[in-house]
């Protein structure tokens, strides 16, 4: 366990294993960047010559350690690139960069530029973030598994209330984006439908034991009872698994609340592709594919923890898509929750049948706004990379969550979903949509205009995740492999919008 502390004192002074300053890249070469000050000045007329023969070039992610020799008072400098710019972006990446760098430090001194809330937290989330790994696993963990005791972030402005708010903030959404990633890195046969709903089980009692804590109800249909409810999308997607399928609904009801906000996440445990088998590489990190639900959730655990005062209904479809002699086929008939019959036409696209049911479900608590949040397509991937996520759905709801996702410093951007392709939705021969139709171009779209078919009229936004919400290459800055947690921090960031 990492404890951490704002603080005002001066980097060069402080007793501390290691300190971590930045670096930036200006006209005349490199310096030290804001935050750094005394450092500078404890290093006097040396430094120049120091960060010339460690070929210091302060590129963002750069990482150089420098034994001090009690030029300061701790005992090791890291040296950390930020580029060009003094942003929350290269701040977040450049703490990120840091928590890796820093090895054998009982105690470290955050040092990056923190003179504003922004920059604090840009700084704390990056440094967890970074940090992350994944060893539930591992049998070695290697040398250094836990980081560091204490980790003191340093700034000008630590007795300020709204960066004390943003530090302590920041502790809180890192949380919830460490526990999506958790979530999303356990293997599919560890974490099935049953037992995911179980660990969000575990997560509410923990969340709401004792006094006083926020007021969370926490509901779980099982395969019996989805099956009263008739909610035939989970049922048909999770038909062909012997682990059957569930529903988490989650409900966050502060007093004096002034926006209802609907969640929805998709919650596949594993894709397969069902009967539409997938080929195998493009299966190998399928046990991403219940991200979606993983955010939704943890995003309503930091809002009730935050005691922001937005009413949110969350709903979190999970099911296995698995070929088998009772799985669905191409060809079936599903009928959702609320009664609209759908024609299946490629069992891998399993996704919106499970997100049409809960999607119903959920704007019948009749919400002020739904916002979906799914690995839905690998159209999405191709459109717009693995970093970028994709929006769709009302227009000014899709604008506030972008706007959010710039202040979670996470990438989104909008996309279009074309009125033909509302036509194609209802062009069933024999039922009342069509799940697919095979045409290639645009799948992310038809898929979103699909899932509109569900929202009833209700202000809706879709956030299409599959590139960003798994990283198959090695870490940089806060993003590290596996599961990456995107879109928690935009959805906290939107609830915050609503107030
Ligand atoms: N879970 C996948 C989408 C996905 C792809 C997520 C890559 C993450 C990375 C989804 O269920 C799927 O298989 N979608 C199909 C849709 C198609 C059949 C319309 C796809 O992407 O090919
Ligand atoms: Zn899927
Ligand atoms: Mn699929």
């Amino acid at each position: 366990m990492t404890t951490y502390t704002l603080r005002s004192a001066s980097p060069a002074k402080t007793r501390v294993d290691t300190v971590v300053v930045g670096v930036v890249t200006t006209g005349k070469g490199v310096e030290l960047a804001p935050g750094a000050e005394d450092v500078a000045a404890a290093y006097g007329r040396d430094l120049r010559p120091l960060l010339a023969h460690l070929g210091v070039r302060g590129k963002a992610g750069e990482t150089v350690r420098v034994p001090t020799h009690k030029a300061i008072g701790a005992g090791m400098l890291l040296l950390v690139g930020l580029g060009d710019q003094v942003t929350p972006v290269s701040v977040r990446r450049a703490a990120g960069a840091a928590a890796r760098a820093v090895t054998n430090a009982a105690s470290v001194a955050l040092a990056l530029p923190a003179d504003s809330p922004a920059l604090v937290r840009a700084a704390v989330e990056g440094w967890i973030l970074g940090g992350y790994t994944f060893t539930a696993f591992k049998r070695d963990t290697g040398s250094d598994p836990t980081g560091p005791g204490t980790v003191g972030v340093l700034s000008p402005v630590a007795r300020q209330a709204d960066a004390v708010r943003a530090f302590e903030e920041a502790q809180v959404v890192t949380a919830a984006v460490v526990g999506t990633r958790d979530w999303v890195n356990t293997p599919p046969g560890e974490l099935t439908p049953e037992r995911f709903a179980d660990a969000v089980t575990a997560l509410h009692r923990e969340a709401t034991k004792g006094r006083g804590g926020p007021p969370l109800t926490l509901t779980v249909l099982d395969e019996t009872e989805l099956a009263e409810l008739g909610c035939g999308g989970i049922l048909g997607v999770g038909a062909g698994s012997s682990s059957p399928p569930r529903l988490v609904e989650l409900s966050y009801r502060p007093e004096g609340a002034v926006a209802h906000l609907a969640l929805v996440g998709k919650g596949i445990t594993f894709d397969s592709g069902g009967l539409t088998i997938k080929p195998a590489t493009g299966m190998t990190t399928m046990k991403c594919d219940m991200a979606g639900a993983a955010a939704v959730l943890q995003a309503t655990f930091a809002i009730a923890r935050l005691g922001l005062p937005v009413q949110v209904s969350t709903f979190a479809p999970m099911a296995e898509n698995m070929p088998s002699g009772s799985a669905i086929r191409p060809g079936d008939v599903l009928t959702m929750y609320g009664g609209r019959t759908v024609e299946v036409q490629n069992t891998d696209a399993e996704g919106r049948l499970v997100l049409a049911d809960a999607l119903v479900r959920a704007t019948e608590v009749q919400p002020d706004v739904v916002v979906d949040v799914a690995t839905l397509t690998g159209h999405m991937v191709i459109a717009l990379g693995d970093r970028v996520g994709g929006v769709m759905g009302t227009p000014e709801v899709v604008d506030a969550v972008l706007a959010a996702g710039e202040a979670a410093a996470e990438s989104h951007w909008p996309m279009p979903i074309p009125e033909d392709m509302t036509e194609r939705v209802r062009g069933s021969k024999i039922a009342d949509l069509l799940q697919h139709d095979w045409v290639r171009w645009g799948g992310g779209l038809y898929a979103a205009a699909f899932l509109r078919e569900f929202t009833a009229e209700v202000p809706w936004a879709h956030l299409d995740i599959a590139g960003p919400a798994f990283s198959s290459g090695g870490a940089v800055g806060e993003v590290t492999p596996g599961g990456t947690g995107f879109a928690v921090a935009t959805l906290v960031e939107y609830a915050r919008s609503l107030t």
